[in-house]
């Protein structure tokens, strides 16, 4: 069986690719692309924690190339120790613990605006109505995005996403670079009106941030405040959609879960491990490196596929089963170690609110069309729309 993570076929449906290279060929080469595919549980995680033989070199981004506003400051999803270290301990004074609980009030009332307007339909698609402008608007406000702003701000993320699939369009890609040279703008002007006059937002909180006399410059806080949007929107508005998709599938599943609400959690732990937002990560080896499953020589291209490992049945029993009871706790599908999701919190809370309030505060309803279009992704997986249809 060829498997490569660029064929239709495999961004159809990749769970049958990851099985056969989980047995047969747990260290494969992807002759087309150049690069390794590591698709067990242990070879994952030990890549993940061994930052030092696998490291984050710039391939992230370069998912954007000419479409990103701000190329010359390196992601931090791109660094490695020790800029990656100085770096992550200051942008993580915007996402403590406390600053994120501190969000649901709001994540709570701006779901319940989403979910009444997807309601008034006979038939809405939860992607534009629900799972897409829910991050987006969260972000806005914990950057202290300006509400006559707010319509701005969401276009010019939706653009960003836009750019990671490269629309080979050159009057799309004019529009996408006009795009990004606003919000480069925008975010410019907004981090110096915090510097003069701070708030109790994120964007506040990375200005002030401080740890042993060193702070952000306005360069970095420029470059973190666009990878949030990339890393943070499309991500949760998938996490959401893939969460509705698997409980319509598995109507047993879905009966379980408004029977008690207290497996909204679980379900949410259960979504990231069965139906990962994020399919893979890329990394490249610093030395000759013996795994379970093979060998891989230096400065190699190595793709970690997270959402292999999370069916892995070596670690999780019955992986290929949906079980929204299971709550597990080891899975992959905000990575691990140093580079560890910085806005997992977030995403759970997001994920959590949106799914009780779809739950419980609404009727019931159906998909009244599939099979539903997956994203033509390599790295994220999504459907691209998730209409539902609500009972009287
Ligand atoms: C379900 C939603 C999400 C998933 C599945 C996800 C997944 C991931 C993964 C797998 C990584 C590790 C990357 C690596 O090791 O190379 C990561 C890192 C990161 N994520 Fe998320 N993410 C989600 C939501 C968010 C949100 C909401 C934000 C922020 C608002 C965010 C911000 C980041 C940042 C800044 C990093 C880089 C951390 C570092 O390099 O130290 N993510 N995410």
């Amino acid at each position: 069986m060829d498997y490569n993570p660029l064929s239709p076929e495999v961004i159809d449906n990749p769970y049958p690719y990851y099985a056969y290279l989980r047995d047969h060929a747990p260290v494969y080469w992807i002759e087309p692309l150049q690069a390794w595919a590591l698709s067990r549980y242990a070879d994952v995680d030990f890549a993940l924690r061994n930052p030092q033989t696998f490291s984050s070199s710039g391939f992230t981004g370069q998912t954007l190339g000419d479409l990103n506003p701000t190329p010359e400051i390196p992601w931090i999803l791109d660094m490695n120790p020790p800029d990656h270290t100085r770096l992550r301990k200051l942008a993580n004074k915007g996402f403590l613990p406390r600053l994120i609980r501190a969000l649901e009030p709001r994540v709570q009332e701006i779901t319940r605006q989403l979910i009444t307007a997807l309601r008034s339909r006979t038939e809405g698609d939860l992607v534009p109505l629900l799972s897409g402008p829910l991050p987006t608007t969260v972000i806005a406000e914990m950057l202290g995005v300006e509400e006559d702003r707010l319509d701005d701000f969401k276009r010019w993320s939706d653009d960003l996403v836009l750019g990671t699939s490269r629309p080979p369009d050159e009057a799309v890609r004019a529009r996408l670079r006009k795009s990004g040279a606003e919000l480069r703008g925008y975010f410019a002007q907004l981090i110096e009106r915090h510097r003069t006059n701070p708030g109790a937002d994120v964007l506040s909180a990375l200005v002030r941030a401080e740890e042993e006399h060193d702070t952000l410059t306005s360069a970095e806080i420029l470059g973190l405040a666009v990878l949030l949007l990339v890393a943070g929107n499309e991500t949760t508005t998938n996490l959401i959609g893939n969460a509705v998709k698997n409980l319509l599938s598995h109507p047993a599943e879905l009966a379980k879960v408004r029977a008690d609400r207290t497996l909204v959690p679980s379900l949410v732990e259960e979504v990231l491990r069965y139906e990962s937002p994020v399919q893979l990560l890329p990394r490249r080896t610093t030395r000759e490196v013996q795994l379970e499953g093979g060998k891989i020589p230096a400065d190699a291209t190595v793709f970690l596929l997270l959402a292999s490992a999370n069916r892995d049945e070596r670690k999780f029993p019955e992986a290929d089963r949906f079980d929204v009871t299971r709550n597990p706790q080891d899975h992959v599908a905000f990575g691990y170690g140093i580079h560890y999701c910085l806005g997992a919190p977030l995403a759970r809370l997001e994920g959590r609110i949106a799914l009780e309030s779809l739950l419980f505060d609404c009727p019931s309803f159906t998909c009244p069309r599939e099979p539903l279009p997956q994203i033509a992704s390599v790295i994220v997986r999504g459907v691209q729309t998730l209409p539902l249809r609500f009972t009287a």
